[in-house]
């Protein structure tokens, strides 16, 4: 990785390109939690009350994605699946490999998200719903040229909504189906009549602490 240039961990700034439920409960967790001040968020909507959602957690917000971008070290992309392929590949041009690229669109494939940003420092995470209480259990996997330390400060970002794992992109169909809690329950219960997991033991950490919790 020797020419990934590292992410400044004491000034860099997030943009988040979908204003919309998920980049507010992060943006929210990450600013009450200490991680970042929100005068180094920003994001961008042209409605007022998206707006108004963000400015009152002091996070700026500009009028196009463009301007994200371009004041951004960090990237996470937080639109709805359907619409990810067409902003990642509109902002491909502008986007470098100095910056990490992040999406958390639920069932989009690291390899495409690859191919339509052109660039493999990537990161896709998957929160569960509990993000917007602080009690999210997310698992991230890493791109190609996402580096350990690129991993580290995605996981301290999303560790402020939750548990963070890394995982094997395998796994996310699995864990993104278990992201509600009757789902949760119901799977605990079937591996316990299978007795292959202690009564005490959280489902989540079950599946995935073989892979290594990343939270701190
Ligand atoms: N909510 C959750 O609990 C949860 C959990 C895990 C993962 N996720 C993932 O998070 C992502 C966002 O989900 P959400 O619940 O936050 O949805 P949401 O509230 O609908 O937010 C999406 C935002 O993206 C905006 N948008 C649409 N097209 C855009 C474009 N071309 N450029 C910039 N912004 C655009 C939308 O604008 P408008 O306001 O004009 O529609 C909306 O504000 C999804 O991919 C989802 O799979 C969500």
């Amino acid at each position: 990785m020797a020419n990934v240039c590292p992410i400044p961990t004491d000034s860099y700034k997030v943009g988040f390109i979908g204003a919309g439920k998920m980049a507010e409960s992060i943006a929210r967790g990450v600013v009450k939690s200490g991680i970042l001040p929100a005068s180094r968020i920003r994001t961008a909507h042209s409605g007022s009350a998206r707006r108004t959602a963000f400015e009152s957690i002091g996070v700026t917000v500009f009028d196009n994605n463009s301007q994200v971008v371009e004041d951004s070290d960090v990237i996470i992309f937080s639109v709805k699946p359907q619409v990810v392929k067409n902003v990642v590949s509109q902002l491909k041009p502008i986007l470098s490999e100095k910056q990490l690229l992040v999406s958390v669109a639920a069932g989009v494939k690291l390899k495409d998200l690859q191919e339509w940003a052109g660039q493999g420092r990537f990161i896709r995470v998957m929160p569960n719903t509990p993000s917007a209480v602080g009690e999210a259990a997310t698992v991230i996997t890493l791109g190609e040229k996402a580096t350990t330390e690129d991993g580290e400060l995605i996981s301290q970002l999303f560790g402020a909504i939750g548990k963070v794992w890394k995982a094997d992109e395998k796994l996310f169909d699995a864990v993104t189906g278990l992201r509600h809690v009757p789902s949760l329950m119901f799977l605990k219960l079937h591996l316990l009549s299978l007795n292959l997991m202690p009564i005490s033991a959280p489902v989540t950490s079950c599946l995935l602490s073989p892979l290594g919790d990343l939270s701190s």
